[in-house]
């Protein structure tokens, strides 16, 4: 988020347009929680996880009063138009504010979950999915040296892009994703089968339709004793680190595209990057549709393992 925020005040300022940080999300921009962004103010940040602005759920910002105050907080602090960093919640939000008032908004894709629609990449997704991949890595030296199945849990709440993509790159035994239903005969299968080996790394993401980590890997204790079970739930630490490359480079792009989308007067919609170009997508089909998951992925990691 900090390399998003770098360029849109850098693209703005380049474009001889003042730039306005709004701390805390919609929970600031309600509160007039407002400061003013020079170009040196974003300086050695890119490289820094997380964001300088500070992010927030606002619940007041669902109701239209909440929004009227936002409204009036833009107005007096004479902010034309937005760019709002977040997933379809945020953009839910945006979208009814453009409707209701006269300052346009533009959205960039931030989550780690990868999950929005429109988009082939979310700003975030690449370094959590790097993250998982050194975490795995690390979790298997001790896999293999002790002869363990581990069940590592990882984030992505109803989409399982990380989960399939992390295990594809670390060559896990098996991924239970949440798009893909009844896998506990697969496991079992697999348990029965050619699980018996050295070491076994089962990836579990979150929202999975056999329930979380700790839960799965205890009916697996029950049923198959010869097994040296143990779990890792990854967690935040996901969430946060320096950005990886990729990450830079989208959220830099995405950024100044954003600017330049708003000077071009367009409006409701968020900047993402498919097939390998700046793409825009109305908010109305961004918050509707979902990212599916390329389910030749699926038959690549069962190919692989
Ligand atoms: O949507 C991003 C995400 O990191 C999900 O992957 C995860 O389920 C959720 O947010 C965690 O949210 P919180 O930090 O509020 O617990």
């Amino acid at each position: 988020m900090n390399a998003a925020i770098r360029a849109v005040v850098r693209a703005s300022i380049y474009h001889g347009i003042e730039a306005i940080g709004i701390r805390n999300g919609y929970k600031g921009m309600i509160a007039g929680d407002f400061i003013p962004l020079k170009s040196v103010d974003v300086g050695n940040i890119i490289q820094r996880g997380g964001t300088i602005l500070g992010t927030a759920r606002s619940k007041e910002f669902t109701t239209e009063e909440g929004r009227n105050k936002a409204y009036n907080q833009l107005q007096k602090a004479e902010i034309d138009a937005c760019v709002v960093i977040g997933g379809d919640g945020s953009f839910a939000g945006a979208n009814i504010f453009c409707q209701e008032y006269n300052i346009p908004f533009v959205g960039l894709p931030g989550t780690i979950d990868n999950d929005l629609f429109g988009t082939d990449f979310t700003i975030g997704y690449d370094t959590a999915l790097n993250t998982v991949v050194e975490a795995v890595d690390r979790i298997r030296d001790t896999a293999s040296a002790h002869g363990r199945l581990f069940f590592i849990e990882v984030m992505g709440r109803g989409a399982g892009f990380i989960a399939l993509h992390s295990g594809i790159a670390t060559g896990a035994e098996a991924i239970l994703i949440p798009e893909v239903e009844n896998q506990e005969k697969g496991l079992y299968n697999y348990l029965n089968g050619k699980g018996k080996k050295p070491s076994n790394i089962i990836l579990v993401a979150e929202g999975n339709n056999l329930g979380g980590a700790y839960e799965i890997a205890q009916r697996v204790k029950d049923d198959f004793k010869e097994y040296d079970v143990r779990v890792n739930v990854l967690g935040h630490m996901q969430r946060g680190g320096s950005p990886s490359a990729f990450d830079r480079f989208l959220a830099s792009r995405l950024g100044v595209a954003a600017v330049e989308a708003l000077i071009d007067n367009q409006r409701s919609i968020m900047i993402g990057f498919a097939n390998h170009d700046i793409a825009h997508v109305p908010f109305n089909k961004t918050i509707k549709r979902h990212h599916d998951l390329n389910r030749i992925l699926l038959e690549v990691a069962d190919i692989l393992t």
